[in-house]
């Protein structure tokens, strides 16, 4: 018995030698990558000055006069570069913002890879979609039924989400999404807005408002359907976009599939703005109760807020968008060189290793 479990311990003794071998490569590795990560952020910082110093001179010279043509054909330059810069920024690991610092600590959250960036944001937009499911539910069951813990548990679900969702859109803009700083201002002040609707006390005040709060609750998770059925097609086909070998998707289609989505998406979107603004004004005729608690007037306040943020960022989407063609036609054309350029790297390495 004893021998065959000796003989055992020898068999793994030497595959743990294996182990140690291909650790010592995977440690040694892990520190070269560190001193590329260092050597590529040096020069990139480099860049970034003499792109700076160099818009600046060519703005001297265009109030100078120069020749028209050329200046427009290195501003184009230019901002390609930018852009081009910002794909190489991507790749690097990054500082946590102070939020994620004050939740997180210092914990690494850069995602270095675009698969993997795409998989996290694609799981974000389904978390979304599964908690405004759970949400209609509530609202439908809260309509039905009128039972405190019902209510609570329903609100409760609110703030969770919120907070939750206050910390993924901090880890996707550290990864370089450009997510609106309002959208994470607005899921900031939902969190509190759902704090104060869990601690308003069961009065008069409450009893008249929670049939008008739980379809609104029941109106939003629609929306929310509705946004991630136009956020997951858009995700799915501007990547499909920077892909080299997907030709079938060129940025024109990709922007009347855009506009489309919008146009159907607004006047829901809308809909619900007025209903925020619907909800400040019933909580203000409410504030005048005897009962009223303080919640009623700061819930007033804070609906009124969101309605004229949402608005407001909501339309200037749409300048905003016209404006983005370019760019966007310059990262496709960007990214795709990249990809390009890593396979031709690649065929070159295979090709040498063959020789
Ligand atoms: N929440 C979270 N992320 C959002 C967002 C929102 N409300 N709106 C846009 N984003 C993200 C996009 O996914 C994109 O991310 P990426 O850089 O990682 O790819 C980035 O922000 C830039 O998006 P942008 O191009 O400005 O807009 P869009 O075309 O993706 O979406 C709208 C435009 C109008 C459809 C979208 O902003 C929206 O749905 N707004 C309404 C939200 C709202 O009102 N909610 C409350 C309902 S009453």
């Amino acid at each position: 018995m004893i021998d065959s479990l000796l003989e055992e311990w020898a068999e793994l003794s030497t595959e743990f030698k294996d182990l140690e071998a291909v650790n010592k490569i995977y440690t040694d590795k892990l520190e070269e990558l560190g001193g590329f990560q260092n050597n590529v952020l040096k020069q990139l910082t480099h860049q970034k000055y003499r792109l700076d110093q160099v818009s600046k001179s060519l703005k001297d010279l265009k109030k100078k006069g120069g020749t028209k043509e050329q200046i427009e054909q290195l501003e184009n330059d230019i901002l390609k570069r930018k852009i081009q810069l910002e794909g190489i920024e991507q790749t690097l690991p990054k500082k946590n913002g102070i939020y994620l610092r004050i939740i997180l600590g210092n914990v690494n959250v850069s995602i270095l890879n675009k698969e993997e960036k795409f998989k996290y944001k694609d799981e974000y937009e389904k978390f979304k979609l599964v908690l405004s499911i759970i949400g209609f539910i509530l609202s439908l069951l809260n309509l039905i039924i009128i039972f405190r813990p019902l209510e609570l548990s329903h609100v409760f679900l609110l703030v969770w989400y919120y907070c939750t969702l206050t910390i993924r859109e901090s880890i996707l803009k550290v990864n370089g999404s450009r997510i609106k700083g309002w959208w994470r201002l607005h899921h900031f002040v939902s969190t509190v807005a759902a704090a104060i609707l869990l601690i308003w006390p069961e009065n008069k005040a409450w009893g008249l408002f929670r049939h008008q709060l739980m379809v609104f609750s029941g109106y939003i998770s629609t929306v929310q359907y509705l946004q991630f059925r136009y956020q997951q097609g858009a995700l799915y086909r501007l990547k499909a976009l920077g892909e080299r070998h997907n030709m079938d998707i060129t940025v024109e289609g990709f922007h009347s599939w855009m506009w489309r989505g919008l146009g159907f998406l607004f006047p829901f979107l809308f809909i619900g703005y007025f209903f925020q603004l619907y909800n400040a004004y019933t909580l203000y005729q409410l504030s005048f109760l005897p009962s009223a608690t303080w919640h009623v007037p700061v819930l007033s306040a804070v609906f009124f807020f969101l309605f004229v943020g949402n608005t407001v960022t909501t339309i200037m989407v749409i300048p905003n968008k016209i404006q983005e063609k370019m760019l966007l036609q310059y990262n496709i054309m960007s990214q795709r060189l990249s990809s390009q350029f890593l396979i031709n790297d690649d065929t070159e390495s295979d090709s040498t290793k063959q020789d």
